[in-house]
């Protein structure tokens, strides 16, 4: 067989950034101390794995300040949500120089401090959510944190695969997938939600011209009333086992956590998935939206601020789809003739209330089989 080149994307910047040293982690005991909760964590590992290429570390004042205002970089590489490591006060004067991470009390990376600053919380809250409401989950998020940002470059001691470990991939590895599948066109697809049969059809659609779907969902906190991922990786598997072509698609995780900072986000999303190597990302209504923060197209509308070679990666954008019981089809007003009366639309809430009160989820927007998974999980929650 003639070998293909690869028509991969470059990484965010050029270079795949990976900051992982194989050390003994008892060799770093005498440093001081940082413990990661789970967001911390996982940018740390998302810093060190390349999945937030070009950044090498927790951001600076200089890119801080820059993304807030410009949403790029100080290098101009479009960045659309700052990467930063807040402690307390009182702990920031002890955090120096040389730190090491640790998490559950276990050291996991080390930390270089070479600044220390203190944000303006609701100008960061207003630039990046449009909002200093505390119902916002990234807001109170936000708020929660210390109020002393640590930057500096980082480096991870233990890739920790977490609870998916056999979906768990670094952007090296996905790259290497692809390569190895000899796919050439990879459309990502990122989720916190069960994949219902809204979703299944954009994945479709996709699937109609490009090689290969990297299923992707977000694994990181979410908003507590959010399906578990444990729950959500059982219906995916179900969903792919029974619906999709085997050698198509690729399931991995997303270990970030959720901002639901809705078109702010759906930069970030779009970046990392280019820097795991695929060439297409789906964004579809409320990308990464909670509530009416956002309206709904917005998600797709802050890439014109870029050019799109900067970006790097081609925007798959869609409207609403549903069910049209008329067309008895998965549709968009972009291929459906029916008013509303003949269109099936569920919010999240309605199906979280009917997955809580034990309601069946109608086949035309859920696939029974996925309905069972998330039906018999609802009720052991
Ligand atoms: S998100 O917070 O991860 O964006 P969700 O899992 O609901 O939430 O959505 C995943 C992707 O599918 C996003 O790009 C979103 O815009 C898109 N999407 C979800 N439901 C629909 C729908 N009914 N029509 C069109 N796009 C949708």
């Amino acid at each position: 067989m003639i070998p293909r080149t690869s028509s991969l994307p470059k990484p965010h910047g050029g270079v795949l950034v990976e900051r992982i040293r194989v050390a003994h982690p008892r060799e770093y005991d005498h440093l001081p101390a940082l413990e990661l909760d789970e967001r911390a964590y996982a940018d740390l590992e998302l810093i060190a794995t390349g999945v937030y290429s070009p950044l090498e570390g927790f951001m600076g004042q200089a890119d801080y300040l820059s993304v807030l205002e410009e949403m790029r970089l100080t290098n101009g590489l479009p960045w659309s949500i700052p990467i930063t490591l807040g402690v307390s006060a009182q702990d920031a004067a002890s955090y120096r120089k040389t730190v090491r991470l640790t998490k559950d009390g276990r050291t996991v990376g080390l930390l270089d401090v070479e600044e220390q600053y203190r944000p303006d919380k609701e100008h960061e809250a207003l630039a990046i959510y449009r909002t200093t409401d505390l119902a916002h989950p990234g807001v109170a998020a936000l708020f929660a944190r210390g109020d002393v940002y640590l930057a500096g470059t980082v480096q991870l001691l233990t890739l920790d695969r977490g609870p998916f470990p056999e979906h768990h991939y670094t952007p090296r590895e996905t790259r290497q997938l692809f390569q190895e599948r000899g796919w050439q066109t990879i459309v990502a697809f990122q989720t916190r939600n069960p994949i219902h049969r809204a979703h299944e059809y954009l994945h479709k659609v996709a699937l109609e011209s490009l090689d290969g779907l990297f299923l992707h969902p977000l694994v990181g906190s979410t908003k507590s009333d959010d399906v578990p991922a444990s729950v959500r990786m059982a219906a995916y598997k179900v969903l792919l086992e029974l619906y999709y072509p085997q050698n198509r698609v690729l399931l991995g995780v997303y270990p970030a956590a959720m901002r639901y900072a809705g078109p702010r986000e759906a930069i970030l999303h779009a970046i990392s998935r280019k820097n795991y190597g695929c060439t297409h990302f789906i964004v579809g209504r409320d990308h990464a939206g909670v509530g009416n923060y956002y309206g709904p197209y917005e998600a797709q509308a802050i890439f014109d601020h870029f050019r799109p070679e900067e970006i790097g990666i081609h925007i798959l954008k869609f409207e609403q789809t549903f069910y049209c019981v008329t067309c008895a089809a998965v549709v968009s007003p972009r291929t459906c003739p029916h008013d509303t009366q003949h269109h099936l639309v569920l919010s999240g809430t309605r199906v979280r209330e009917l997955l809580r009160t034990g309601s069946p989820l109608p086949p035309e927007f859920t696939r029974p089989e996925v309905a069972e998974v998330l039906r018999a999980a609802y009720q052991t929650l």
